[in-house]
């Protein structure tokens, strides 16, 4: 492999990325009554554009203001006031040379309802994760079974989440189907025990997933991206493979790799763990039975580890690291030997404390 690899500059659609390093999606959880992120946050993406990002994610944006929020104080893209606020920040992260993506979010069951400003909880199924909500001590409230009204309702939420993106300026819309949220709520038969078209058969519980992509990429302009994020594990009930096997999860792959996406980025918890009980990692399983670009992401945190996983991947994502250290980039660059962080220092996210 190309020493250079990581600083060389990637086409992506018609898009130029300076190299293969992205911001992931982070939650700040910054934006209460307005939607709006606070200002330190909004900055802090533009800082890390300026430290040398390649893409710059947003937090997880809200896709509704009915049953989508799943945490306390979370952004949304749905009025003017918010396209607003986010149109001088992604000018500022452009103007760095980098590109500016909204990830756009729908909770399901891995809800609170009382953040939410309809207070209903809806998933395909009526079950609820397991375990308790951490942030509450409580358990996840049973969701309502979502009606085809629903359904329909849910997507539009998607539609005019993506145009408000667009009017922003973004230059590009992730639709998050990971982390055991209501898109990967649909596609795992452990949480989706329909007996309509939506459940049973991996193209049905595809079938959600597809129509939101479908939906969506009529708003999103030719020369904008569309990427899907997927995982096979979740926030809630952290143990458990949300895809049974390999095929299954691969034929998820081949189904969206039909579907109008610009690129496929895959979450881990750790990028090299083997998966499905073989000698593969999450983004060689994918990289199988796609030709679509893919992203990877899980403890990625040096120089070392972000060359090792391009071997399966074209584009890398940090989090933890870059989220700890607004230098991140530049000292990868440089080789330096950097820490490997643990989830609880992540927790200061989700505090006024402005990072820089
Ligand atoms: C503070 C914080 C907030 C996060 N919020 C999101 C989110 O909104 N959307 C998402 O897809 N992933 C989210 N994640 C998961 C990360 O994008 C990433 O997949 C995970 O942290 C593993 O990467 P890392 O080892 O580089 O931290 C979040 C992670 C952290 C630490």
């Amino acid at each position: 492999m190309d020493k250079n690899i990581l600083f060389s500059s990637w086409q992506l659609k018609n898009l130029k990325l300076k190299n293969r390093i992205g911001v992931a999606p982070m939650t700040r959880m910054s934006s209460p009554g307005d939607s709006i992120p606070r200002q330190d946050v909004l900055d802090f993406l533009v800082r890390r554009a300026k430290n040398g990002a390649g893409i710059v994610y947003t937090e997880g944006i809200v896709s509704d203001y009915e049953s989508a929020q799943g945490y306390p104080g979370q952004a949304r893209i749905l009025t003017e006031r918010q396209i607003d606020a986010w149109q001088p920040v992604v000018k500022s992260i452009q103007n760095e040379g980098s590109i500016a993506i909204m990830q756009m979010f729908h909770c399901g069951r891995i809800a609170w309802p009382e953040v939410n400003p309809a207070n209903r909880v809806i998933a395909p199924s009526p079950i609820a994760p397991k375990q308790d909500n951490p942030l509450t001590g409580a358990p996840y409230p049973v969701p309502d079974t979502m009606s085809l009204f629903d359904i329909e309702h849910v997507i539009q939420g998607f539609v005019e989440t993506a145009k408000g993106a667009i009017a922003a300026g973004f230059d590009g819309v992730e639709i998050h189907g990971a982390h055991g949220y209501l898109i990967n709520q649909f596609l795992s038969s452990y949480s989706n025990q329909r007996t309509d078209g939506y459940g049973g058969s991996v193209e049905n519980r595809y079938r959600f997933t597809h129509k939101i992509i479908k939906a969506v990429s009529k708003v999103i302009p030719e020369d904008h991206l569309l990427t899907f994020r997927i995982s096979n594990w979740g926030v809630a009930d952290m143990e458990v493979s949300l895809f049974d096997t390999k095929k299954e999860y691969q034929e998820i792959i081949k189904l969206l790799s039909n579907d109008p996406l610009d690129a496929i980025s895959v979450s881990t918890y750790e990028y090299h763990a083997k998966a499905f009980g073989t000698e593969q990692n999450m983004a060689r399983i994918t990289r199988e039975v796609t030709k679509l670009p893919i992203m990877i992401c899980g403890k990625i945190y040096d120089r070392t580890s972000a060359e090792d996983a391009l071997r399966d991947a074209d584009i890398v994502l940090s989090a933890k690291s870059i989220l700890l250290n607004p230098d991140w980039v530049e000292d990868v660059r440089e080789g330096k030997m950097l820490p490997l962080h643990k989830s609880e220092e992540a927790n200061i996210a989700y505090t006024d404390k402005p990072l820089q």
